[in-house]
């Protein structure tokens, strides 16, 4: 008998161990029903939620551009083309890419804007009182630190992808903006390619059916940039195992989806190879033996609604650039990497539909507030127009004191897969359960919609 009880005790013990147990990660987790699950910390006080957020109209949105690197130039010179827009500060590390844009700005007849430079002259620029919105193009690390810096000063903030790379700093961005009631948005420009849009569309309409299979992916062979403007980027892939760019393939697929508007994800599996190439660029641009970050990384999402999602990571491998992007519902399917193909049922039964059928559904679909911009999108361009339709979208929202199309639960949910897969990855693929970053709101909001006045 008191064996017994002993070795129950014992057993009590190793399961009360097995649920206890802690795991490296950027917030506290833990382990339950075999899952890793990350604790939620609790509002503050007066704090509430920013699902469809309003904040007054913006008649002219004044603009403050901090990091003006490849990605942050483009950005300047795009908005110089947008209406109801000033140029106010610029801010960088270097004196030198401050001088290319005030360039930008003279060439195209407007005034020089005021340069910040240093690693942390954001929080002088963030004191001015004549800013609306901080564009952040910084490399990865300094995102979240200047956005809350905005934030707190009064201004929204604009964060290029990902917006953060834990899910501490995805808490710090949603909790911020809760708290100022400012806007915080990730600049996934991906959402607004023209196949994205129109399949998006395609989708809402219901001629995929019931969606419930999606894949998105970011591989880009990136090796040939190592050497020159992209070092930090090697350097953190060296050192973090994980998806280290899901954002591109995750976001249309998410709004497909309606993630948080209806559907919520889940939990995440993730895999990944060694790295073969990336330890070749470690040593050949580093001298150093080892890369975190394996060559393919796999995650696989399930929703609440137990459909499925999966985004791809490869950043060295010989092959075409791909997203992606692949729906596969009830009634249809479109694919836009490597070839673009579209099969509805109605139409072609399970086969794809010519490709005169195809580009004019493509154009059926279009969002009729992108036809009356595309032309214009195509001119001034950023990644063929998409980069020009979103500021267009993020400028027209502020003036017009709408819901902004990407909020700030978007940026959390789709860059926290970084961490996330991580987890999973030193965990022997275990499971682990995404940060409900809405607190219980994801069923609230009827499906993606974008906002006009
Ligand atoms: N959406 C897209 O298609 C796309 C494409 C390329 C890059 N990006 C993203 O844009 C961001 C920048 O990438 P990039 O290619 O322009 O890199 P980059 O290295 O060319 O530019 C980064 C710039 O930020 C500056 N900077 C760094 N820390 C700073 C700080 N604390 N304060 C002010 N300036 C600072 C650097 O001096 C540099 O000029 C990254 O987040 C990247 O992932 C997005």
């Amino acid at each position: 008998m008191k064996k017994t009880a002993y070795l129950l005790l014992a057993l009590c013990m190793v399961v009360v161990s097995s649920c206890t147990k802690t795991v490296p990660a950027s917030v506290p987790a833990h382990i339950e029903d075999g899952m890793i699950v990350l604790e939620t910390p609790a509002r503050e006080d007066g704090q509430t939620s920013a699902l469809g957020m309003t904040c007054d109209p913006i008649d002219t949105v004044r603009v403050a551009f901090v990091g003006i690197g490849g990605r942050g130039t483009g950005a300047v010179r795009r908005y110089t083309q947008i209406d109801g827009v000033k140029i106010v500060a610029l801010c960088d590390v270097k004196q030198e890419r401050i001088d290319i844009c005030n360039d930008i700005l003279a060439k195209n007849g407007l005034p020089a804007a005021e340069g910040y430079v240093g690693d942390e002259a954001y929080k002088e620029l963030c004191k001015r009182d004549d800013i609306d919105l901080v564009y952040i193009a910084t490399d990865w690390l300094d995102h979240v630190n200047v956005a809350v810096c905005a934030m707190e000063n009064g201004h929204h903030a604009a964060i290029e992808v990902p917006a953060a790379m834990t899910i501490e700093d995805c808490w710090r961005m949603v909790n911020t903006s809760e708290k100022t009631r400012r806007h915080c948005m990730m600049l996934e420009n991906c959402c607004y390619d023209f196949f994205e849009l129109s399949t998006l569309n395609m989708a809402q309409q219901g001629l995929f059916g019931n969606v419930y299979h999606v894949e998105g992916a970011y591989i880009h062979f990136l090796a040939e940039d190592w050497d020159h403007s992209e070092t930090w980027r090697l350097d953190y892939n060296m050192a973090h195992r994980g998806d280290n760019y899901p954002t591109h393939g995750l976001g249309p697929i998410c709004q497909v989806m309606n993630i948080h508007r209806g559907d919520k994800m889940d939990y995440l599996v993730a895999m990944d190879t060694p790295s073969y190439n990336g330890r070749v660029s470690a040593k050949k641009w580093r001298d150093k033996d080892e890369c975190a970050d394996g060559d393919h990384t796999i995650s696989l999402i399930q929703t609440e609604q137990k459909k499925l999602i999966e985004v791809q990571h490869n950043v060295y491998a010989y092959r075409p650039y791909s997203r992606m992007h692949q729906l596969t519902g009830t009634a249809g399917f479109a694919n836009k990497y490597p070839i673009q193909q579209i099969s509805v049922k109605e139409i072609n039964g399970h086969n794809a539909v010519s490709q005169e059928v195809m580009d004019s559904l493509l154009v059926a679909y279009r969002p009729d507030f992108v036809k009356e911009i595309e032309e214009k999108a195509k001119q001034v361009g950023g990644h063929g127009g998409m980069d020009y339709i979103m500021d267009y979208r993020l400028v027209y929202c502020l003036r017009n004191g709408l819901p902004l199309d990407e909020d700030v639960y978007d940026a959390a949910e789709w860059s926290s897969v970084q961490e996330l897969s991580r987890i999973s990855l030193e965990n022997n693929s275990m499971p682990v359960k995404f940060p409900d970053f809405t607190r219980g709101d994801w069923n609230k909001v009827d499906g993606f919609h974008y906002a006009f006045k």
